[in-house]
């Protein structure tokens, strides 16, 4: 580390306010952003990125740095490397990665050096001025090129080659024969390109090591604050009770903060070696090029059916491009995440699907943008493919999906690659959305515009996700099982707290959470206040993301709040003087069995348990549950997108999206719609405008949000939405997870609805985002093929 002044300690405490904003809301570490955070002394970083995506780092030369005024320190690789620090673990666990870039830069904006100033400002003027000296090498932009190992990336692997790591689940043999045996065949390459979350915040974090009181307290952006916190334990010897992660009101995770990033480690690093503050927020084009993306599978599917459409067989084989570290966040035995789900919700009686990983000179990632772990890109292998195969035969789309649908007493179901799907009444549901949107009207509308030669397009995805990660027998996380975590704590006069593991990025747990308890325990869900993400108070869980707090983390509450329950009935029974066995629980009252009108509510028991509580019983009502789940939960839903498009301009437009989940018991419907227009307007953006792209020589192409476009209001479809209810057999409410959904399923129903549009011109497939000018491009490629015909 090169630091100016011997006495940088003093020098920048005389430019800092010393004083803390006062603020109740910052202090019970929720409310507030990472980025509103101010403490005394605190200190400010900007990092310092590469401009080649693959070359030789040569020298760091920080003298003309360190000149810029406020700036103290300049740090790189080399300097993490004396603190055993230069490299971490990935979240899979299978690779390393690392934090400032030492030897080589293997992506364009990789890190390279860190400068630490007194203001943000000087922070980022110094990093302008860090001179690296490199020597450029030829970059692999990827997985096919990098297959072919001419380049190989990572040197510092003893396994000189750039293949990651080979996938398979399913029966090859049966499936391969079932294949060469089918009447009817469909085989297309469909890529998933590379998209990125981008939440409303960037990431951003304030390391404050407390020298007096030798504690780190990391106020962060994470969706995983306690699995975090036990990351910086293992890597850098603290221990646990030492650390606090708090995550405050983060702006949004999807996926993109469940990682974590150099920016984190560095000012981890310079606030424990400093003993002061330090902040570093990233920029949008930090967040955009640095930090986990998504998809990048390159997908052949293969579907085998007979004449009748019933289907015999699916293959899918993928590349996957996973950039220069392996850091896709996938639960360790599973490094394709769930992707065995793409068998979908058909009775599909044999299927194989493998997949080939490559590094390439691109930012890390494949983390799950609101997604289970890789059941987006399933989804869509399986719900274009069976569109595909619809087409080949010359079949309704909805008809070849109702033929192959897994019937409703076939559950429990046991796929071919190897899930128990748990409930689901598929019939129902896609009925209700045919109904619901009119689908034979517009079938007959359809026709008539297409003798007039316009293009309109019905797409259909009527897809089954697998979420609620997860039973510990299955997942963990770096050894860690993926249990989740309630404590619910009953004041005297019956308000309450709710603690738990997960960890809410604007899903609304505050509310569902405490309705779950109210419900359980006939109190107000007003007096309950919900607490997550500070592993201070906090019980242990893995966190928020792939839809799994619904499916884990309810069910904990649940189970929390009927402890209480059972405690309570103890109480109850003294207070109505009778048998705890003759005691009821009725209408949100304890009653004495046939007696009704002897009863006791909850709050006058609560209030018992701290003045009056029975004999033999410990005093208080509290209660924490760590939940295991025994399988996951199998939302599904029935997605139909209606479109039109411009042939002169390839303009498509949305003219209706209707969308029927099921995602089990609902405990708040209104939060459950609002996650699926946010899903659906995510999945429209993916579909149509949104690609983290790159040249053929690495460079970042997709790099602010002129480029990578998000979409408003004025973009956004109307979208119309209902539900069905199955209730999952497990979950103690009956409920599955449905933040994800939407984006899930989504992508398929709209580019099903284009290739609709485009059938009569002959156009088979195109790979997302359908921009206007592609579509338009194989409108006139389509014509022009036409033409010479
Ligand atoms: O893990 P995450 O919170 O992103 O996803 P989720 O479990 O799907 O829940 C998203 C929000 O929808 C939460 O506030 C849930 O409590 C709510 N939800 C619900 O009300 N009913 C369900 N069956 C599922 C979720």
């Amino acid at each position: 580390m090169s630091i100016t002044t011997d006495g940088h300690h003093e020098k920048h405490a005389l430019g800092i306010p010393m004083k803390r904003k006062e603020d109740p809301r910052f202090i019970e570490g929720r409310g507030r952003y990472v980025d509103d955070i101010t403490l005394p002394n605190m200190l400010h970083m900007a990092l310092v990125h590469s401009p080649y995506p693959h070359a030789r780092i040569k020298n760091i030369d920080s003298s003309a740095a360190l000149k810029v005024p406020g700036v103290l320190a300049v740090i790189t690789g080399k300097d993490l490397e004396g603190a055993k620090l230069a490299w971490i673990p990935t979240f899979h666990g299978m690779d390393k990665q690392m934090v400032l870039a030492v030897g080589k830069v293997l992506y364009q904006y990789q890190e390279v050096a860190a400068v630490v100033a007194t203001s943000r400002e000087a922070a980022h003027d110094g990093a302008e001025l860090v001179n690296v000296d490199y020597e450029p090498l030829d970059p692999v932009a990827d997985p096919f090129t990098a297959k072919a190992d001419k380049i190989i990336l990572r040197d510092d692997r003893d396994n000189k080659t750039n293949h990651i790591y080979h996938w398979e689940v399913g029966d090859r043999a049966k499936t391969d024969a079932a294949l060469a045996a089918s009447e009817v065949k469909i085989k297309e390459r469909m890529w998933f390109p590379r998209s990125h979350p981008a939440p409303l915040e960037p990431c951003g974090i304030v390391a404050d090591m407390n020298k007096a009181t030798g504690r780190l307290t990391l106020y962060i952006t994470s969706q995983a604050p306690h699995a975090h916190r036990t990351v910086v334990s293992l890597v850098t010897g603290i221990p646990e009770d030492k650390i606090r992660l708090v995550s405050p009101d983060i702006g949004g995770g999807f996926g993109n903060k469940v990682p974590v990033y150099p920016g984190y480690v560095v000012a981890a690093a310079a606030s424990v070696i400093l003993g002061v503050p330090v902040k570093w927020i990233e920029t949008r084009t930090e967040n955009l090029t640095t930090t986990g993306f998504a998809r990048d599978y390159h997908m052949d599917v293969e579907i085998g059916a007979g004449k009748d459409g019933k289907v015999k067989a699916l293959k899918v084989s993928t590349i996957a491009d996973h950039g220069a570290f392996d850091a896709a966040a996938d639960p360790t035995k599973y490094p394709a995440g769930m992707f065995g789900i793409c068998t979908g919700s058909y009775d599909f009686p044999t299927a194989f699907t493998d997949l080939d990983a490559y590094f390439t000179n691109k930012a890390p990632g494949g983390i799950a943008y609101r997604c289970s772990f890789r059941v987006t890109e399933a989804s869509y292998a399986i719900e274009r493919g069976m569109d595909l195969l619809a087409n080949k035969l010359n079949m309704d789309p909805a008809e070849l999906r109702k033929k192959n649908f897994i019937k409703k007493e076939q559950f429990p179901y046991k796929s071919p690659l190897g899930f128990v799907y748990d409930s689901g009444d598929y019939h129902a549901t896609f009925e209700k959305a045919l109904k619901k949107i009119g689908y034979d009207e517009l079938r007959r509308e359809q026709a008539e515009k297409r003798k007039r030669g316009e293009l309109m397009g019905i797409g259909i995805s009527t897809f089954t996700e697998v979420v609620g990660a997860g039973p510990s027998k299955y997942f963990d996380i770096m050894g860690i099982k993926m249990f989740d975590s309630a404590e619910v704590r009953i004041h005297p006069t019956g308000s309450g707290i709710i603690r738990t593991g997960t960890k809410a990025q604007g899903q609304g747990h505050e509310t569902t959470w405490a309705q779950i308890v109210a419900e359980e325990l006939g109190l107000d869900p007003q007096n309950f206040l919900v607490e997550e993400g500070d592993t201070d108070t906090a019980p242990y869980g893995l966190g928020t993301y792939a839809s799994r707090s619904t499916p884990v983390a309810g069910a904990a509450v649940t189970l929390a709040a009927r402890k209480i329950r059972d405690k309570a009935r103890k109480i109850a029974a003294h207070l109505l003087e009778a048998a705890e066995a003759d005691v009821e629980w009725k209408d949100y009252k304890f009653q004495v069995k046939g007696a009704p009108a002897k009863s006791v509510t909850m709050a006058q028991v609560a209030f018992a348990a701290y003045t009056n509580p029975a004999p033999g019983t410990e005093a208080g009502l509290e209660a924490t549950y760590y939940y295991d789940p025994p399988n996951m939960t199998f939302p599904y839903g029935a997605y139909i997108a209606v479109v039109d498009i411009d042939k002169d301009t390839g303009g498509v437009k949305v003219r209706r999206f209707l969308a029927i989940d099921d995602c089990g018991t609902i405990i708040n419907p209104m939060i459950v719609e609002g996650q699926v227009h946010g899903g659906l307007t995510e999945g429209f953006a993916i579909a149509f405008m949104q690609e983290i792209g790159y040249d053929k020589s690495g460079n970042a192409l997709h790099t602010n949000f002129t480029e990578y476009l998000v979409p408003t209001a004025l973009e956004t479809p109307h979208w119309e939405t209902d539900s069905t209810v199955t209730p999952s057999p497990h979950h103690p409410l009956g409920a599955k997870g449905v933040g994800e959904s939407p984006n899930v399923g989504s992508p398929a129903a709209f580019v099903n609805a284009v290739m609709d549009a485009l059938e009569p011109l002959g156009i088979r497939h195109i790979d997302m985002p359908l921009t206007r000018e592609k579509v338009w491009r194989a409108i006139r490629d389509a014509e022009a093929n036409t033409a010479k015909v």
